[in-house]
């Protein structure tokens, strides 16, 4: 029976309400299938700043290297709109000292939650798409990055820089992931006007002659933003530069209704799973959502978008699947039992972040 080091940064806002949520949900895993989960904490983001004048400490990021996986919450608040250092420097920094290059996100409506969704019920029904967002490159991180100011007033850069090495290894995780789905990838670019694009579009075609099962779909994203909206349910797995992926699934999370509902799992290396033979992976998991200032310490955060993301965990750098499944099954059934957090609440029982986590906890034991 496994042994595992899980380092869980809770962060700001209802990040310690989901975090925590996440946590009982995982002990009670822990004893029904025999593990051990220790956990370990630390600060970060706003309060981090607050403590110690930085959102990531030194220690915190070598924590993180000595643990199997980190649970995080979220940063940011609007006290520190104006520190020198934001909180979201802790995310963006644990991403790229941690090497997490793969950000999969996992969009899908589960059966009986179209209600839910602000689009047509038939419209949404059925979606279930993965969000391949490059994490570590992009717009986000090439240099130059700066602002300045001339004699003709302020400038300031960033940078869209991609390496064919950059390019190749997230790509690979799409087809990896497709074909154990339903085998087609959407790769995502600007390839009419960006060069880094028209890369990004040669080495995806490249990589995909590995996977002759695997349908290879380019698609602009502007035109894919419309799709997602129009026609969720054509979209398997989607594969996009840092950025286009942070657009593009806030974008999809309208589709399923609310942001609290959805997981994601940012990878150093390429899982591999089915098939018999698992092979795990460092990662970092936390609900795409944010620190929801406006709600927190009210018992009003959903918490299956973290209570999943450690589902998530489990599949990719546990390698516990069947203890996975049966975490989202558990939320698919108390789901089903019409449980409702306020952000989910179209037409069943709204209860408390308590009462989710649970409903969620009876489900599993
Ligand atoms: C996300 C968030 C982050 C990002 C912020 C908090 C830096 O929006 O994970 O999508 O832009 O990547
Ligand atoms: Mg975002």
């Amino acid at each position: 029976m496994g042994q595992f080091n899980i380092l869980v940064l809770p962060g700001d806002g209802i990040g310690p309400e989901v975090t925590g949520a996440a946590r009982r949900v995982l002990d009670t895993v822990g004893s029904k299938y025999g593990h051990t989960f220790s956990f370990s904490e630390d600060i970060v983001g706003g309060i981090a700043i607050d403590r110690y004048g930085h959102p990531l400490r030194v220690e915190t990021v070598q924590a993180a290297k000595r643990s199997d996986a980190v649970l995080f919450g979220a940063v940011g608040g609007p006290k520190w709109d104006n520190a020198p250092i934001r909180p979201e420097a802790a995310i963006l920094g644990l991403r790229k000292a941690l090497g997490l290059f793969a950000n999969l996100r996992p969009i899908t409506v589960l059966p009986g939650m179209e209600g839910s969704s602000p689009l047509k019920d038939e419209r949404v029904k059925g979606t279930d798409i993965i969000i391949i967002r490059e994490l570590t490159g992009g717009l986000y991180f090439a240099k130059p990055k700066r602002r300045w100011t001339t004699s003709q007033g302020r400038r300031g850069v960033d940078t869209l820089r991609y390496t064919e090495r950059e390019v190749e290894r997230v790509v690979r995780v799409a087809f990896e992931l497709a074909q154990g789905r339903r085998k087609k990838v959407t790769s995502v670019d600007k390839a009419n006007v960006l060069e880094s694009s028209k890369l990004w579009r040669e080495v995806a075609t490249e990589v995909g002659m590995d996977y002759p099962e695997v349908e290879l779909e380019h698609a602009l994203v502007d035109s894919c933003a419309m799709q997602l909206i129009a026609n969720p349910t054509r979209f398997d797995v989607m594969v996009m530069e840092n950025m286009f992926g942070d657009i593009l699934s806030d974008e999809a999370a309208v589709v399923v209704a609310s942001l609290g509902m959805l997981p994601s799992a940012s990878l150093a290396g390429l899982p591999r799973f089915g098939g018999g033979r698992v092979r795990t992976v460092m990662g970092l998991y936390e609900p795409i959502h944010g620190t929801a200032p406006d709600i927190a310490g009210q018992g009003k955060a959903n918490p299956i978008g973290t209570i999943l993301s450690a589902s998530l965990m489990l599949r990719y750098s546990l390698g516990l699947e069947i203890e996975a499944e049966a975490m989202s099954q558990a939320v698919e059934q108390v789901l089903k039992a019409g449980l409702r957090t306020p952000d989910i609440a179209a037409g069943g029982v709204v209860v408390s972040t308590e009462q989710m986590t649970e409903g969620i906890i009876q489900r599993l034991v």
